[in-house]
């Protein structure tokens, strides 16, 4: 199985089209270490030739452009695209914008859960996907589903589950107490696998808090790819750039004793990596204590263009 980070930051990239801070500020600089980096979203492929994304970033077209490995195939006629599928994880702008930039005929299974589906369809501009092109497949919550594309297997199974989160931005429901509004599927984490090999390795980018369950579903496994949008959950007022926690955002940070650091330690989770990341998050910068802190905890900071092959 191949994985490619085709966007390692969270929603407004890096830097952010309105942000001056530090890090922002530092990147627009070219500051040595403090690479640019697109919204979120990975590629899944099992033979390298078709493609799954798993969500669809705003800077879609940008991923594609710099990844010959999702350019349409010489043989395959004068339109086609190896992206065969896309797999949403939540409804936020930053996950499913990019559907937009698929919409010049590129036939593929849009997947999603019952609850991203009906946001998909309350926003009429999606229906600009033709559904005889892009057949909309409800992913069922924990029950592996063997992705398809019009009746062709992928060799990939995808199999959704509840994460701790947040219903999206612009649905949440201020008169529906601290839930927001939030219901099962507008938040899940994903196990890919690849039934040939064995193969699986778990995709959570956006998750408030790491509960029992969720920590034993991880134990042991090859390979996580984690929310990593703060280091510290106050790290945005601190900065002055928003008035929200991550608590708040539905993003548990990196540090402190109910942070994901503490939270994955004694898993046995053999590699950990942080995705989503916020521009407004220290460990952006090479040279920083939260960095080393981060790396001496054993994890890695995911940035566009990583390729792991499990
Ligand atoms: C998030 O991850 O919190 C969202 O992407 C926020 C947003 O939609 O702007
Ligand atoms: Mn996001
Ligand atoms: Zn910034």
């Amino acid at each position: 199985m191949l994985i490619k980070v085709l966007g390692s930051a969270a929603g407004g990239g890096f830097p952010q089209v309105n942000c001056s801070c530090r890090n922002c500020a530092d990147a627009r600089l070219g500051k040595p270490g403090l690479l640019p980096r697109t919204q979120s979203s990975l590629a899944v492929s099992r033979d390298g030739q078709t493609w799954v994304l798993l969500n669809a970033s705003p800077d879609l077209r940008q991923q594609v452009a710099a990844r010959h490995e999702l350019a349409p195939h010489a043989q395959a006629g004068v339109r086609s695209s190896p992206i065969k599928a896309v797999v949403l994880t939540n409804g936020d702008v930053d996950h499913i914008a990019g559907l937009l930039s698929l919409r010049e005929g590129v036939a593929f299974t849009l997947c999603a859960s019952e609850r991203v589906l009906g946001a998909l369809i309350a926003n009429s501009i999606f229906d600009v996907l033709d559904r005889r092109l892009v057949p909309r497949v409800p992913l069922p919550i924990g029950k592996p589903l063997e992705l398809t594309h019009f009746g062709i297997s992928l060799g990939l199974t995808m199999e959704a589950f509840p994460v701790p989160g947040k219903v999206a931005l612009y649905l949440e429901d201020p008169t529906a107490g601290s839930a927001l509004g939030t219901r099962v599927g507008d938040t899940i984490g994903l196990r890919i696998s690849d039934p040939a090999t064995g193969a699986a390795f778990f995709y959570i980018p956006g998750c408030a808090s790491i509960d029992g369950g969720l920590a034993e579903r991880l134990r042991g496994c090859a390979l996580v790819l984690f929310d990593g949008t703060l280091y510290s959950d106050d790290e945005m007022i601190a900065q002055g750039l928003s008035t929200k926690t991550g608590k708040r955002m539905g993003h548990i940070s990196m540090s402190g004793r109910d942070g994901s650091i503490a939270a994955f330690r004694g898993l046995d989770v053999k590699r950990r990596i942080f995705v989503h990341i916020n521009n407004s998050n220290p460990v952006l910068r090479p040279d920083s204590p939260e960095r080393a802190e981060v790396e001496r905890a054993g994890w890695e900071i995911a940035f566009d263009g990583m390729e792991i092959q499990l």
